[in-house]
């Protein structure tokens, strides 16, 4: 059967995800992000392994499907537990501002992805250039994690910060289940002009498990576009 052609979009995701990989040195402990981007990574990571390269690199998985992902491909895994620092982590994002401030969670999997960001020496965030913004929150929603115990509140909390919060759903039109088993509120607050002020709120509220704001976390990016493939590392 043939493969199914490649879009544009995936084409761009790929070609950065596989410059990231040339940052993995031997013997790493690389943080393996989640999304349709970092399963690029694991993927080249996987066929570099083929070919009997970075065989003493072990990844650290941010989410169950790239675990399963991974795993699949025969990429070899650790823990946090084992490895409480990480020496890269690869991942993807949603947004990403001149500062490379982040939204993320777009998959759901923002409070891993965050654990595993503070735990890591380089995040590096590989998108292609639809992600670029001039301000969080023009072209996305902030993902907020709730526990579900008191959510309601949570809702008009987040409404009270001035979101039009959605919970999200899976397809089958239940509530969406994180890896926790918390609830995800995507939050529309259009532009956001001080988004470390709104993480600090977000952060000061008990029930609100994780916010997919990502400030000051993310060293490097890689973005790719129809002008090739750019390096950038986050400006002082
Ligand atoms: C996962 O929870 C997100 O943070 C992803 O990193 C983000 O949604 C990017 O996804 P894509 O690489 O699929 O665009």
């Amino acid at each position: 059967m043939s493969q199914p052609e490649e879009t544009e979009v995936a084409r761009f995701k790929r070609l950065a995800a596989e410059r990231a990989v040339e940052l993995i040195q031997p013997g790493m402990v690389v943080g393996l992000g989640s999304g349709s981007t970092a399963a690029f990574v694991v993927r080249r990571l996987a066929a570099l392994r083929a070919g009997g390269r970075l065989m003493d690199v072990v990844g650290v998985p941010t989410s169950l499907e790239t675990e399963s992902l991974a795993r699949s491909l025969g990429v070899p895994l650790s823990t946090l537990e084992e490895h409480p620092t990480v020496d890269l982590t690869i991942d993807g994002a949603d947004e990403v501002d001149p500062r490379l401030c982040l939204i993320k969670g777009g998959g759901g999997a923002l409070l891993r992805e965050k654990v595993v960001a503070q735990a890591s020496r380089r995040e590096v965030i590989v998108v292609d250039e639809s992600k670029l913004s001039p301000r969080l929150g023009t072209r996305w929603p902030v993902p907020v994690e709730v526990l579900p115990f008191g959510w309601s509140s949570q809702a008009l909390f987040l409404e009270g910060l001035g979101a039009r919060a959605t919970m999200r759903v899976s397809r089958d039109g239940t509530p969406f289940r994180t890896d926790q088993g918390n609830f995800i509120f995507d939050c529309a607050f259009g532009p956001i002009d001080e988004p470390a002020e709104l993480a600090r709120k977000l952060e000061a509220r008990a029930g609100l498990v994780e916010h997919g704001l990502f400030i000051g976390l993310a060293t490097e990016l890689i973005v790719s576009g129809p002008s090739g493939v750019e390096y950038r590392r986050r400006p002082d």
